[in-house]
């Protein structure tokens, strides 16, 4: 199993060695090497499963250490990240030949983000290199919002992981890029799309598309708990499978408890609902039922990220 801790420095030094190391951020908790060295990026591969077609985001502390991989970096760029870094927007630029092929797949552009999260902060100040981090889980499945889910998946695999508590979003980056001076969303997440075009205008949206799903970052089955989940109407759903033991999970608590019922937000808040969102489905997966049951969010704001997810974990139905 994998050391859990504090220490900013014993993360430094395994880092520096070209190990993993799991790190918390203020998204999800991601599972990091350094970017540099294609060796090290090879692990992260296999320790995830990960197809070597997927590229991987770099993290980096500023906006200064940025401009060292990345270039150019055009006027919605900037004012994107003035707006949002440290936070939840992850920017696809043209990288600088320093960053290996395998850390984008071979694509000429990178994902960089700026992680708002004080002990990645700390780490990534201290480091000569920038960290390339996917969400700290095996491909496929849910992603980690705490250390010990980390452990329970991957800790056989890594050193060391950086115990920075419970992620604050809860929900992986919002992801950025532009095409032909288009401004494009690539995946929703943390930072909304309200909250981007006040800043740069009318953007494209190019979320995952079943005609198209082995497109970089927009593979559409994904966060996907292993027992069967179902999404839509609560009643309908315990009507058609009345026979089977379920677990249900619902947006917010209108009547008392109900059993084998976990809810995103008491109260109906959509931050609370997205910190809460992988917690409870990873919950759920481990209950004593046979299929899984949940309901949409509001389509409003952070909302709109939650239900993407919910979506992608969902079995198609007719
Ligand atoms: O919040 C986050 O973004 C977390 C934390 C750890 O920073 N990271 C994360 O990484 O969610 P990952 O690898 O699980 O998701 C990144 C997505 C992938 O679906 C990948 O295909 C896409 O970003 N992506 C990365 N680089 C890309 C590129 N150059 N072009 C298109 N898509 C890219
Ligand atoms: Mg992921």
């Amino acid at each position: 199993m994998a050391e859990i801790g504090k220490d900013v420095r014993r993360a430094k030094s395994y880092l520096e060695k070209g190990e993993l190391v799991a790190i918390p951020t203020e998204t999800v908790y991601g599972l990091a090497a350094n970017a540099l060295d294609p060796m090290a990026v090879a692990k992260i591969f296999i320790a995830k499963e990960r197809p070597s077609f997927d590229p991987l985001i770099i993290h980096v502390s500023s906006v200064d250490q940025a401009i060292h991989f990345v270039d150019p970096i055009p006027d919605q760029a900037r004012e994107l990240i003035n707006h949002f870094w440290p936070g939840p927007l992850t920017i696809l630029l043209p990288k600088k030949s320093i960053i290996p092929d395998i850390v984008t797949s071979g694509l000429s552009t990178v994902g960089i983000r700026c992680p708002d999260h004080h002990l990645t902060q700390q780490l990534l100040k201290s480091l000569p290199f920038p960290l390339a981090a996917p969400s700290a889980n095996p491909f496929g499945y849910i992603s980690p919002t705490s250390a010990q889910h980390v452990q329970d998946q991957l800790g056989s695999k890594i050193n060391y992981i950086l115990d920075g508590g419970p992620c604050e979003i809860g929900l992986e980056s919002t992801i950025i890029g532009f095409e032909e001076g288009s401004t494009v969303l690539y995946r929703r997440g943390g930072i909304n799309e309200d909250q981007i075009t006040k800043v740069v205008g009318p953007i494209k949206l190019k979320l995952s598309s079943s005609s198209n799903p082995l497109a970089p970052g927009q593979l559409e089955s994904h966060y996907a708990p292993r027992k069967m989940f179902l999404l839509g109407d609560i009643e309908s759903l315990e009507k058609k499978y009345s026979n089977v033991r379920k677990g249900v999970l619902r947006f917010q608590q209108n009547s008392n408890p109900q059993k084998d019922t976990l809810y995103l937000s008491k109260s109906g808040d959509l931050n609370e609902a997205a910190k809460n969102l992988f917690t409870l489905l990873r919950q759920l997966d481990n209950m004593e039922v046979d299929i899984i049951l949940a309901e949409p969010v509001p389509e409003v704001g952070i909302g709109k990220a939650i239900n993407d997810r919910l979506r992608r974990a969902a079995v198609k139905q007719e």
